[in-house]
């Protein structure tokens, strides 16, 4: 694997949960692979679960790794070609991400949209620089408008909650549902979550969400798109749950929602289903106490497990490098 961008990078997603599922079982057994080699990992954005999992994942291999919070501590960037640097921002990224070059042999990147631009957004263009000027493989911590390590401890989970249930013989039924949030948020873990499931084909995916909320045709195209959330949720066997801000009228909040928080009355039509979340989530607004602090949760399991998949990506950009 050259670099970890979206699902395009992954050539069979069932071996690599293979993968990330043997270093669960046995985190230290590449303990030799990244001696002498060292990571980046670059946050032009906040994150709790991202950082951790992947520093855990890259000690695992031996790797050393350096985490730089651009945002807070470092020179204030600029992106723009051609731009006169006689305001606020200090150093160009032409100048600075070959430096990146020359520190670490992997290059670890988060960057959020800023929901102004859905081209701009959309064009990845934050990430496309540093991938241009650091000449260095680069994983994505989450970007402009994917966050595949999510899906792929995501699918990680579904994969053992499986062997669990003991579902056999059918597509288990995964419903991907909007929730209610105060806030604008990035359509990113709601693209990565349709365009993995989709690529992995081993679940029947459906997405309900309020009119208005349609997500970019390019992730969901193959799943079925409901807005009767009701009806959406019937029989499922997991219900992932997630905002999203409007991706048609880009960046805006269009309701507050209501009705849409996931309970357990809206439980009771699922087939027992597990409930996921790649979290943080704000309790009592886009989830119920009572569906958290429930057996259906498996938010935890799900947040471990990407140290797994963050292992098993990193591992397999060291073996090609
Ligand atoms: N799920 C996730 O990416 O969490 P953080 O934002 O805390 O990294």
């Amino acid at each position: 694997m050259k670099q970890f961008l979206s699902v395009h990078d992954v050539q069979d997603i069932d071996a690599l949960v293979a993968a990330a599922l043997a270093y669960k079982a046995d985190p230290l057994k590449d303990k030799a692979l990244g001696n002498g080699r060292r990571i980046g990992l670059l946050f032009l954005n906040p994150s709790m679960r991202t950082r951790i999992s992947t520093q855990v994942a890259a000690q695992n291999l031996g790797l050393e790794s350096i985490v730089f919070n651009v945002d807070k501590e470092g020179w204030a960037l600029e992106f723009g070609e051609g731009a006169v640097m006689n305001g606020n921002t200090v150093e160009h990224i032409k100048d600075a991400a070959p430096v990146f070059g020359e520190y670490f042999d992997v290059l670890c990147v988060r960057t959020f949209p800023a929901l102004k631009s859905r081209d701009d957004d959309y064009s990845e263009f934050l990430l496309g620089q540093f991938i241009k000027y650091s000449g260095l493989p680069v994983v994505s911590l989450e970007s402009a408008t994917l966050h595949p390590l999510q899906s792929l401890a995501d699918i990680i989970t579904i994969k053992e909650q499986l062997a669990e249930k003991q579902i056999k013989g059918k597509k288990p039924k995964v419903v991907l549902t909007w929730a209610p949030h105060i806030k604008p948020l990035p359509q990113c873990v709601a693209n990565s979550f349709a365009q993995w499931i989709n690529a992995w084909d081993g679940a029947d995916l459906v997405i309900t969400h309020p009119e208005g909320y349609e997500l970019d045709e390019k992730f969901t195209k193959g799943a079925c798109i409901i807005t009767n959330q009701d009806e959406a949720l019937m029989d499922a066997d997991f219900v992932y749950v997630k905002n999203w801000s409007a991706y048609n009228d880009y960046g805006k909040v269009l309701s507050n929602g209501e009705g849409w928080m996931l309970t357990n009355e809206k439980l009771s039509v699922t087939n027992n289903a597990k409930v996921m979340h790649c979290l943080p989530l704000r309790r009592n607004v886009e989830l119920s106490d009572e569906v958290l602090d429930s057996s259906h949760s498996v938010i935890t399991q799900e947040a471990g497990n990407r140290v797994w998949s963050a292992q098993a990506v990193l591992s397999e950009i060291l073996k090609a490098q």
